[in-house]
């Protein structure tokens, strides 16, 4: 797995760090990506400005889905971006898919200050596979239940000493940790705050105090079976053994 910054590379027009994954020489992961799952329930317009506008800002990491609905959209939007100028070409663009109930995706997990995976990340680390963070804000709650990132009292107190948002320094936390992430928003600000991390770092005293903080995970293993059998496995949920 890379440490943050060590491929030191952006595309032309972006100040998101890349991770040099797999062998040397293969296409870099930029550090943040905008996450596409919320595009089925926002009209097919709305999510072209949402799409339009992360490109604007700089993200060139799109994760689609084909259970998401956003894979003809996003082709379509980053080809839009490409005739608007915001974009020299599509290959500038680093795009995921997933197929549903059939792929397994060890490198892409639940990952947070409240969900750290530490055991997870060293095994990781050691097999050379590079990490891609879900959920790095704790994902979407419903408005009567407590998102423990965003409502976490040690992100707080740091977020203000430090003069940034409780996003930001969750999203920090997970840079540090070696590994990119998927993040979401309806908003251009919230886009552009979200990848407003990479010109300062967390003391050695707020990882100290994040490390600390009580563990609390937000998808359960039902949650990622299908009726058919188990769909996807994620490490978390599997004990790494020693052979
Ligand atoms: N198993 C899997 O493979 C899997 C599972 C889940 C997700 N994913 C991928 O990961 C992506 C990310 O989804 P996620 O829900 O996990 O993302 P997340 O970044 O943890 O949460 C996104 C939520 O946070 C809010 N938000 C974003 N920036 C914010 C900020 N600066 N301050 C306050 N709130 C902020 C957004 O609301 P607003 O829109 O109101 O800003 C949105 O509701 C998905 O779209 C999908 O591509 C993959």
């Amino acid at each position: 797995m890379a440490s943050p910054g060590s491929s030191g590379r952006c595309s032309s027009r972006s100040r998101v760090p890349e991770f040099r994954a797999g062998p040397s020489g293969g296409r870099g992961v930029p550090a943040v990506g905008l996450g596409t799952a919320s595009a089925r329930f926002m009209g097919e317009d709305d999510f072209r400005v949402v799409l339009l506008a992360a490109l604007e800002v700089g993200y060139r990491h799109i994760d689609t889905a084909s259970v998401y609905g956003s894979e003809r959209v996003v082709g379509e939007g980053v080809a839009d971006a490409v005739r608007r100028g915001v974009l020299k070409s599509r290959e500038e663009v680093f795009v995921t898919t997933k197929v549903w109930c059939t792929q397994c995706h060890p490198d892409l997990v639940e990952l947070n200050p409240v969900w750290q995976q530490k055991k997870l990340l060293e095994f990781c680390k050691e097999k050379g596979i590079h990490v891609t963070a879900y959920h790095p804000l704790g994902g979407k709650y419903k408005t009567s239940t407590v998102n423990p990132v965003m409502n976490s009292d040690v992100l707080k107190e740091i977020a203000e000493a430090k003069g940034k948002s409780v996003a930001q320094i969750s999203l920090r936390w997970i840079y540090e940790q070696g590994a990119s992430m998927l993040t979401t928003s309806t908003k251009r600000e919230r886009l552009k705050e979200n990848i407003e991390i990479f010109d300062w770092q967390l003391s050695d005293d707020d990882r100290l105090k994040i490390s600390q903080i009580p563990q609390h995970k937000k998808v359960s293993v039902l949650s990622i079976l299908c009726p058919d059998g188990v769909s996807s496995v994620e490490l978390s949920e599997v004990d790494v053994v020693e052979a």
